[in-house]
């Protein structure tokens, strides 16, 4: 069986846990964007990720169309690239209970993600906050892909999916798993790939944050965009004449870093050009790129978000090409492993 996609291949997903932001954006899927004419692409809503803590099963219902419609208003084309929930292809499900079987609870106990989600209450956390990695890594494994496009905090997650990868291809090299899994590529761009909460520069733009006041979201108004960014935090200097001073100012950081991604600029010129300004001054402009950017994305998310049939269509076709890509994966990893 040929289980070799004729272009190279590109995995990724967003969880379907609440308010999509600019982190999101920026970090993830506007990278999805610039890769769909040259790969076969595929872009998963990681539901079953989500409910690793717990959701309103109505508004997870909602935010698996929203995740779909923001991905399709970002400039996904569902013609180009597979858009598919991860629920509705039981392999993923398959494959990473025998991916549990693979990893090392060693491998996972270094994973920092579980440390910062659970907290202290570590006890109380469920057992799929700990394994979630694995199963991020069957989503990744179960497609065979190549490049992996994600924020900066999901390196971790993905240097464990290569060595799970490379242990099942030993484990199993006599039956099958020599060279099975490629060992794919995280792909982390350097602009945008950490967007820091507008309250403290030091904590990461998240869905799951008590304030939307920290975040710039998908559906915020142009107004709203306008009064959080005038409002964000920033510190009592001018702005600062070199991007090596930005190593001591968090927040200055994070809105020169926004900025620059917007804008398509390197930090350098971005400071070169505000240099010595007020924030006030700086923050003005940075509010009119940013609604210069989202305002179009905006409107065509809430255009689609009204179109639930066009949604459900979108879903209904992904799904059947995620399962023509994976159902080969599964099929061959059950005989490699010696079951049924
Ligand atoms: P999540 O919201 O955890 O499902 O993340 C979806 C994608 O967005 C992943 O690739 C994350 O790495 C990326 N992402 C989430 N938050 C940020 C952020 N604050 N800055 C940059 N990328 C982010
Ligand atoms: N863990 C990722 C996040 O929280 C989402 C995710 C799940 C993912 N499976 C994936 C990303 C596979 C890339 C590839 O952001």
């Amino acid at each position: 069986m040929n289980l070799k996609a004729d272009r190279k291949r590109v995995f990724s997903g967003v969880q379907p846990s609440g308010s999509l932001h600019i982190g999101n954006y920026l970090g993830a899927i506007k990278n999805f964007v610039g890769l769909q004419d040259d790969y076969d692409s595929v872009y998963c809503i990681v539901d079953l990720h989500a409910i690793t803590v717990w959701q309103d099963p109505a508004e997870l219902k909602e935010n698996i169309l929203e995740v779909a419609a923001a991905y399709i208003a970002s400039g996904i084309d569902p013609r180009k690239a597979t858009i598919f929930v991860q629920s509705q292809i039981p392999a993923h499900a398959e494959l990473a209970w025998i991916l549990n079987c693979t990893a090392r609870i060693g491998w996972l106990n270094r994973i920092t993600q579980f440390k910062e989600k659970a907290g202290k209450n570590r006890e109380k956390a469920s057992v799929g906050l700990y394994a979630y990695p694995n199963l991020m890594a069957s989503d990744i494994l179960l497609y065979h892909s190549h490049l992996v496009p994600v924020g900066d905090d999901q390196k971790q997650h993905l240097e464990l999916t290569r060595d799970i990868a490379q242990k099942f291809n030993n484990d199993f090299s006599a039956s099958g798993g020599k060279d099975f899994f490629p060992i794919p590529e995280p792909m982390i761009l350097s602009a945008g790939s950490r967007v820091m909460s507008l309250r403290d520069g030091q904590k990461k733009m998240s869905k799951s944050d008590p304030s939307s006041m920290t975040r710039i979201e998908l559906i915020d108004t142009d107004d709203q965009i306008n009064r959080k960014i005038m409002k964000a935090t920033s510190d009592a200097m001018l702005l600062p004449e070199k991007v090596d001073d930005l190593e001591v100012r968090p927040e200055a950081k994070n809105l020169i870093t926004i900025y620059s991604a917007f804008a398509d600029e390197t930090l350098e010129k971005v400071v070169a050009r505000f240099k010595g300004k007020q924030f006030s001054r700086f923050k003005k402009e940075l509010a009119e790129v940013v609604v210069e950017n989202m305002g179009p994305i905006r409107d065509e998310f809430i255009r689609l978000k009204a179109d639930k049939s066009f949604i459900v269509k979108v879903l209904d076709e992904g799904r059947e090409r995620a399962a023509e890509k994976s159902t080969p994966v599964i099929s061959e990893v059950k005989l490699i492993v010696g079951l049924g």
